[in-house]
């Protein structure tokens, strides 16, 4: 018998990909199994996520991390020691208990998921299995063997592109691709062109947060409409082949009813940009909106997923902030159809799975997410792969915290050779 009892629990300061401080733990069993991980960090953060906590001060603009370090070196390592780390659900449960708050508000979302993280890193190591396998032995209890279809952005805008447009991710998807290496390879041509495309018509501000072109448009549509041009450029039929998904990102721009499209300097209520929504849902290749209303406006989720929701895969992030509760609370209003799993909105392993089981309870679809400041990382794709969530957003195609996560998909891919299944368009919450 291994022995999988917590030995030892390490954490460290390391930097994200906006350079900012973040947490590693590292955790060490009692056969000398180890595992690590890395805590993520949104910017467009729903305001019902748990507690990422920051150091406030002046150091590295507040963002510092040295409380949340401390608690895992003290007291989340002395609560977990001589814990089986093959045993999630009950090591999660102790973290949960040791804050003793909702939403972590106590150690911090970032401490408790950095350690339970690499507390499945390390459980994983121990059997011998990469961390997808070990998920779907344990905690998924699926055959791991589903590839994810990829959401990938083209063009970046929102709170990661200094507002140029309001829209926060054009990302494309590839209904039409057998595998997940052929998506990559479709994205890879459309992501180009799409470069291409906004070198032509300059100005380019580089690239955003997450990777995507950060251009200058004029009204949030021409980004549509250049998107659907580079699809074409790329010589794939839109729609068909490759579709559009939009990540609105609503709650940035909106509130109390209000929403404010401040590139097009115009103000609409919720009905008015459910109709926007719908416009460009009739002219353009939408199969998958994103926060299409504000995170407090579960009313308007509701009516436009009863609108739309058949159309298009109509997906909460900041609504649902990867909680079981939320997911369950907005299934029985009708609102959305589709769940974003970000596991540092929760805190732990187990709380994020909890929330993808209430979502395919609902008969929601799923997608896991990155955040916009990331790192070399890859867990979440072993964790959509490892629960077969059939969906994986990371960001673009550029940057090599986004790349890792592509890559490492592309491994296992090959890894499972014949066994590998590919998502496709059967992914989508919509067509459920
Ligand atoms: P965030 O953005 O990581 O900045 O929250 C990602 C998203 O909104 O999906
Ligand atoms: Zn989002």
């Amino acid at each position: 018998m291994k022995d999988t009892r917590i030995r030892q629990v390490l954490a460290r300061r390391v930097w994200d990909s906006r350079g900012r401080p973040t947490v590693e733990a590292e955790v060490t069993l009692g056969d000398g199994a180890l595992g690590r991980a890395i805590v993520p960090a949104g910017a467009s953060t729903g305001t019902r996520e748990a507690l990422e906590l920051r150091d406030g001060g002046s150091a590295f603009g507040g963002l510092d991390v040295q409380r949340a370090l401390a608690h895992v070196q003290g007291e989340i390592a002395a609560a977990l020691a001589g814990c089986d780390a093959a045993d999630q659900a009950a090591l999660d449960r102790c973290l949960i208990a040791l804050d003793g708050t909702p939403d972590k508000t106590r150690l911090g979302a970032n401490a408790t998921l950095a350690v339970s993280l690499a507390a499945a890193h390390a459980a994983a190591a121990s059997a011998g299995l990469p961390l997808y396998r070990w998920l779907g032995s344990t905690l998924g209890g699926g055959p791991a063997t589903l590839l994810p279809m990829p959401q990938i952005q083209i063009f970046g805008g929102g709170a990661h592109a200094g507002r140029r447009v309001d829209i926060q991710d054009f990302m494309v998807v590839c209904p039409g691709a057998t595998s997940f290496a052929q998506a990559l390879e479709w994205t890879a041509e459309v992501y180009r062109c799409a470069g291409l495309g906004m070198r032509r018509r300059g100005p380019l501000h580089g690239v955003a947060d997450e990777g995507g072109w950060w251009p200058d448009f004029d009204t949030n549509e021409q980004a549509l409409q250049a998107l659907v041009a580079a699809i074409e450029e790329a010589g794939f039929a839109p729609g068909a082949q490759v579709a559009i998904a939009l990540d609105v990102a609503a709650s940035e721009f909106g509130r109390d009813g209000r929403y404010r499209l401040g590139l097009e300097g115009r103000e609409l209520d919720a009905d008015g940009l459910i109709e926007l929504l719908l416009r460009w849902i009739e002219r353009y290749p939408i199969v998958s909106i994103e926060d299409p209303l504000a995170e407090d406006d579960l009313d308007g989720f509701a009516r436009f997923t009863r609108a739309a929701g058949r159309r298009v895969q109509v997906v909460g992030d900041d609504l649902l902030v990867s909680q079981a509760a939320r997911v369950q609370e907005a299934a029985a209003a009708g609102a959305a159809n589709c769940v974003l799993l970000k596991p540092n909105q929760r805190g732990t392993l187990t709380e994020t799975l909890d929330a993808w089981r209430a979502a395919q309870a609902a008969g929601y679809a799923g997608i896991v997410s990155a955040r916009s400041g990331e790192t070399e990382d890859t867990s979440i794709v072993h964790l959509a792969i490892g629960w077969g969530v059939g969906q994986l957003k990371v960001g673009a195609f550029a940057r090599g915290e986004r790349m890792a996560k592509w890559n490492e998909a592309l491994r296992i891919e090959q890894r499972l050779g014949a066994a590998a299944r590919f998502a496709g368009a059967a992914a989508f919450g919509h067509s459920r």
